[in-house]
């Protein structure tokens, strides 16, 4: 009992003294906080057996009275028990509702709309991933990550609570067809604040490994400033002279670095590929993975590859529905930031702090008329295929209730291949499965 309670005041103190005010602002004007040194609490401190502490204790940490410990009762009442049309969308974790909470729901609490996220709890890694959050956005904030509201836990319940964030995701932006391309300079915009969003995890002194950098988990708000979601995967990065985590390989097929999927050896770098992926599809509007296209172009990265060498390319990457609008000289370092971020060498790839200033001196590039557009009109294994087989799937009253608010499309869900490797099938590993968060 002594201990536990020892314990329980260390980890609270830890927390108290966790963050530290750089009088960094953002864009935004929002303060950034960054954590301290050995100050942040590692998800291995909660997970491992042999630690005092249990996710029992988050309700009595500082974690739960800065975040707020929501009851699945009071989850159902702002979803309206978890209505369909308050569907957002759902991922491989599980659905996501939008809700509103406001003081009449707890004393204090700001009005305002949330995502409520809640956990398919299939198997041990789903709770992993959802403690995960917690740990990495409980302790984490900056203006392009989310910001986790609050969390439940209550039997098997797990569910997340988060700021709303009324544009959706990048992919449901990017990739929405049958309505107004994003603009040349909105893309920046997004480019710049995700790529900020990941060099303030890589320059924590305790920096930490997002993993999954991809459209899907970039938001957006009203004025398409953007944050980084989902932390389930986040590891924190090798310490002292390590130069890697050794770890089981997970992601998303598409975005993963070559060279961690080879060796399960995991750096920052493996998110500069990732975010030089994303890159890639905002300069191009194509999908990192698409096997409805020609089997020769079903991975973007491989088809670009060789077109982003050569400026004079550049027509041939570009995306058709920006209809010549863009900056040509903003365009083509795009390509070449892309095509560095993307190298097979992961030390020949730029920081993020790099990434950063390049893209912050592209940001003044307007959008100009390039040459001019000519539609094609889309084949049959364009989205076009897709639109209607969805359109299909849709009840009337789909339609009507849920028609994708703000670019959300909560029921045009795609094909996307989450890789999760055993450990033991990692060449040249060096560490035993124990080692896997
Ligand atoms: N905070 C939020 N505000 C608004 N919409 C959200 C929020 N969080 C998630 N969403 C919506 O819910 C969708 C599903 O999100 P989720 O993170 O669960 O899965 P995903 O990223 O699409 O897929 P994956 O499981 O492969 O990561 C998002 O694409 C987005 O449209
Ligand atoms: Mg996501």
């Amino acid at each position: 009992m002594y201990k536990m309670t020892m314990k329980k005041v260390t980890w609270k103190s830890l927390m108290l003294s966790c963050y530290k005010n750089n009088n960094n602002s953002s864009d935004s004007g929002e303060k950034i906080l960054k954590p301290c040194q050995f100050q942040r609490l590692s998800l291995t401190d909660v997970s491992d057996p042999s630690s005092a502490l249990s996710v029992d204790d988050l309700s009595t940490s500082l974690l739960g009275s800065y975040l707020h410990v929501f009851t699945f009762s009071e989850l159902r009442v702002i979803t309206h028990n978890f209505a369909r049309c308050n569907l957002l969308g759902e991922g491989g974790f599980g659905p996501v509702y939008k809700g509103f909470i406001d003081d009449k729901l707890r004393p204090g609490l700001k009005a305002q709309p949330v995502a409520v996220k809640a956990l398919d709890l299939d198997g041990l890694q789903g709770h992993r991933e959802w403690l995960a959050e917690i740990i990495f956005l409980g302790q984490l904030r900056h203006p392009h990550l989310v910001k986790l509201i609050g969390y439940c836990y209550e039997k098997e319940n797990r569910l997340l609570v988060y700021e709303y964030m009324p544009r959706g995701s990048l992919e449901n932006q990017l990739f929405r067809r049958y309505s107004a391309a994003l603009p040349w300079s909105t893309r920046m915009k997004i480019a710049l604040g995700a790529a900020k969003g990941l060099a303030f995890l890589h320059e924590a002194d305790k920096p930490v490994i997002y993993r999954d950098f991809k459209s899907s988990n970039i938001l957006l708000d009203s004025d398409y400033n953007c944050k980084l979601s989902d932390f389930g995967l986040a590891k924190d990065g090798p310490e002292g002279e390590e130069t890697h985590v050794t770890t089981r390989v997970m992601g998303t097929q598409g975005y993963a670095a070559p060279e961690y999927i080879m060796t399960g050896h995991l750096t920052t770098m493996s998110d500069v590929y990732s975010f030089g992926v994303v890159l890639l599809e905002l300069l191009t509007g194509k999908r990192s993975m698409d096997n409805t296209r020609p089997s020769r172009e079903q991975s973007l990265v491989e088809w670009a590859r060789p077109l982003l060498r050569d400026p004079n390319k550049l027509d041939r990457l570009i995306d058709l529905r920006l209809e010549g609008q863009f900056s040509s000289k903003g365009a083509q370092r795009v390509a070449a930031l892309a095509y560095k971020s993307l190298s097979h060498r992961p030390k020949q790839r730029p920081t993020m702090g790099d990434v950063v200033k390049i893209l912050e001196s592209l940001q003044g590039f307007e959008d100009e008329f390039v040459g001019p557009f000519v539609y094609v009109v889309p084949s049959e294994t364009d989205d076009s295929k897709e639109f209607l087989a969805k359109k299909e799937s849709k009840t009337n009253e789909q339609e009507k209730d849920c028609s994708g608010e703000n670019g959300h499309n909560p029921l045009g869900r795609r094909w996307r291949n989450r890789i999760k490797l055993p450990l033991s099938s990692v060449a040249n590993s060096e560490s035993p499965c124990s080692m896997s968060v």
